[in-house]
């Protein structure tokens, strides 16, 4: 793989899957197949999971790693294009990513939607213009409308856990009192729909999320029929696309709770993490033993670490 960004770039998920668990029981079998190996971690948003998780997966792979967070460690960076840089941004994303380009072997940058401009973000411009002008090959770390290594992990993590061949996978919308982006529930339906699940969504009307991550999944707009007989319960909060980047609903009876959990068939809990307790679930569902989420948080490190050396394998075969 020359880039990461999305399942599309992935050419067999079950090797993918399979090299993660592989790596889970053995971290270190592969420790120096990046030997001689930087990778620069581009940070334009915070991060505690995919920052540790990444950095331990490269390390456990032999390459070093560099970590910069923008603003703080960095010059404040301008995205957009053929702009007036005469405000806040001292260095533009070309010249940024053409260094680190120079720099480093392999990239990983996280960018956050800005939900304002649906076409902006939808057209993954700032991740493009990264891949475009480092000229390296670039992780993904979570971009305007995906996180490809969150959704490995959620694979990863319902194969270890799965009792069933076929487990039937609710995605669920929960209210949030911050607009968040599409980028993990877009994301995680693109891999389910590859994945060996049921898949079934559920949100209030408004919070459809793009036909082209939807595809034929069905949407259940009550959540009780939703929930019934789930094998696992993936809760998670998004913003309108349709009435882009807003809440359009702030109805707490979405929160999962011990009785919607009664409704599943002793369905796993996941979610991506940060999660706001008693808002978006329970806290008697997140300490309860059906909670896998940190199963999920643990399984980032060896998704990361199987993406990594099928990168690094393709570096090394291509020079
Ligand atoms: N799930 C996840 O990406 O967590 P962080 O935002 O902390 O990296």
């Amino acid at each position: 793989m020359k880039r990461f960004t999305s399942v599309h770039d992935v050419p067999n998920i079950d090797d993918l899957v399979r090299s993660a668990r592989e790596f889970k029981s053995a971290p270190r079998r592969s420790e120096s197949l990046g030997s001689g190996l930087t990778m620069g971690l581009l940070f334009l948003n915070p991060s505690l999971r995919t920052r540790m998780s990444t950095h331990i997966a490269a390390r456990n792979l032999g390459i070093d790693v560099m970590v910069l967070n923008v603003g703080n460690d960095t010059w404040s960076i301008e995205t957009r294009d053929g702009i007036l840089m005469d405000g806040a941004a001292g260095e533009h994303m070309k010249e940024a990513a053409g260094v680190l380009g120079r720099y480093c072997d392999l990239l990983g940058i996280r960018t956050f939607p800005g939900l304002v401009d649906r076409d902006y973000d939808y057209a993954e411009t700032v991740l493009e213009s990264f891949i475009t002008s480092c000229n390296k090959p670039v992780v993904s770390l979570e971009s305007a409308t995906r996180h490809p290594l969150q959704s490995l992990a959620d694979l990863v993590t319902i194969d270890e856990h799965k009792q069933t061949p076929r487990p039937k996978v609710v995605l669920t919308w929960a209210a949030h009192p911050k607009a968040l982006p599409q980028a993990v529930p877009n994301s995680f339906v693109e891999w389910m729909r590859r994945a060996p699940v049921d898949l079934v969504i559920t949100h209030p009307e408004g919070y459809e999320l793009a036909e082209e991550f939807v595809g034929d999944v069905p949407v259940e707009y009550n959540q009780d029929v939703a929930l019934d007989g789930a094998d696992f319960v993936y809760a998670k909060n998004w913003s309108s696309y349709r009435d882009y980047g807003k809440i359009v609903n702030t109805d707490p009876t979405w929160q999962i709770t011990r009785n919607k959990m009664a409704r599943t068939a002793q369905a796993k809990f996941m979610h991506c993490l940060p999660v706001r307790r008693n808002v978006i679930v329970a806290d008697d569902v997140l300490d309860s033993a059906s909670s896998i989420v940190l199963d999920e948080a643990e399984n980032r490190i060896y998704a990361a670490q199987a993406v990594l050396a099928a990168m690094v394998q393709d570096l090394r075969s291509s020079s």
